[in-house]
């Protein structure tokens, strides 16, 4: 059967350049902190892909600061600017993050509430899943001394919103707030300028471009008050510690530049397979609702997001269904021990908690092709009778999932 890869913001298949350059350095070894000849050549593949990824997100090579993907980035972001923000005898208890961030920021957050004494404040966003700078704005105008820091993904994973960086960014600047982006499925989608946005720190992960699982990385101005998680050599700018991957980091160099320098053209072709699938599915399926930017420019939208709600059924149950007809996607927000729960990004954005249920992403990569767009709009209609034959899984409501 003919399999329909739609999950890229999941993760994307890795690039062949990527695959050559890991598997290139895995065959020489060497630690990049030793001082020997194979030490030394290990360290200049690192440097070298440092080079790449930050000229792909136009920051300095020594702004980037390797981790072990995009969740550590985040971690060391929120936990990392918290400590440092709250050091010294300083107390900033407040912590800002927009209502749509990925558990990756959320969940720090929300230990940082519960084992240390923050006090989170939460950006609304409107009904496409956009935060409005005013609204930030507003949080800081009584007073910013006592925020630790601000923290704004740059796209939303589920509905592929993009959020105005810059200027909340500016907001956070001129209250003197650092301010942090989750910028993981941004990257490769999107051109990122990490010092024309503003931002003090940025994560990125490079699973979702076409590099290995298992790396990332947190770019920092220089002067980010950051504390480090991990402690030992203190390899990575003495704020995240432990033996560089130089494979792994060989791979996401290699991916950087290969989506840096195929950016525009790849978004614009990932973009109109995206265009003809919602137009697509309006015909395959008329009941389906598009969530998110109505607006597909990329200004608006991540070129590669498809997200819609289909009513009367459970996504879980679509999604299987569509999965044994061959298409793979995804419903945006994971379960809890099996049990389908509404994304906590739909309830933000105001969707009911029936309609979240019936939630699917549709989500194009580098691997898609106008047949992928196809062959979905042939199975939906019936994988979606089936799925609302079966109808709503009959569970209580709860507040939390993974
Ligand atoms: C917005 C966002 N942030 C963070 C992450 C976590 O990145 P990683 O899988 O590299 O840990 C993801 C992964 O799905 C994501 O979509």
């Amino acid at each position: 059967m003919q399999r329909v890869y739609l999950d890229h913001a999941a993760t994307t298949p890795v690039s062949p350049d990527a695959l050559e350059a890991m598997t290139e350095q895995l065959r020489r070894g060497g630690n990049p902190s030793s001082l020997h000849s194979a030490g030394r050549s290990a360290r200049s593949v690192v440097e070298e892909a440092r080079e790449r990824v930050a000229a792909a997100l136009s920051a300095d090579p020594a702004e980037v600061i390797f981790t072990s993907g995009g969740t550590e980035a985040d971690n060391l972001a929120i936990k990392g600017l918290y400590w440092g923000r709250n050091a010294g005898g300083s107390s900033r208890p407040r912590v800002v993050v927009s209502g749509i961030e990925h558990h990756a920021v959320a969940d720090c957050a929300e230990w940082l509430a519960r084992r240390q004494g923050a006090r989170i404040e939460r950006l609304p966003v409107d009904t496409d899943g956009r935060t409005d700078p005013a609204d930030l704005e507003r949080l800081l105008a009584g007073g910013a001394d006592d925020v630790a820091l601000v923290s704004v993904m740059w796209a939303n994973n589920e509905v592929g919103a993009v959020q105005p960086i810059a200027r909340l960014a500016e907001v956070a600047a001129a209250a003197g707030v650092p301010f942090h982006t989750d910028a993981v499925q941004s990257f490769g989608a999107l051109p990122l300028d990490f010092h024309g946005s503003g931002a003090t720190t940025m994560a990125v992960s490079g699973h979702k471009i076409g590099a290995p699982m298992g790396v990332g990385a947190l770019v920092a101005t220089r002067t980010a008050p950051l504390e480090a998680l991990v402690h030992g050599g203190g390899q990575e700018r003495d704020v995240r510690s432990g033996t560089v991957d130089a494979p792994a980091i060989a791979g996401f160099g290699a991916a950087a530049r290969e989506a840096a320098e195929g950016l525009a053209a790849e978004s614009e072709r990932i973009a109109g397979l995206r265009d003809r699938l919602v137009e697509g599915m309006a015909r395959a399926v008329p009941e389906a609702v598009l969530r998110g930017p109505a607006e597909l420019g990329r200004e608006h939208r991540l070129p590669g997001n498809a997200h819609f709600t289909f009513p009367g059924c459970e996504g879980d149950s679509l999604l299987f269904l569509l999965d044994m007809a061959g298409v793979e996607s995804s419903t945006g927000s994971a379960c809890n021990a099996g049990v389908p729960r509404p994304s906590e990004v739909l309830l933000a954005m105001g969707v009911g908690e029936a309609e979240a249920r019936g939630a699917q992403r549709f989500t194009l990569g580098h691997a898609s092709t106008a047949e992928d767009v196809e062959r979905l709009l042939e199975v939906i209609p019936a994988a979606y009778a089936q799925a609302r034959s079966a109808g709503m899984a009959d569970h209580a409501p709860s507040g939390r999932w993974a």
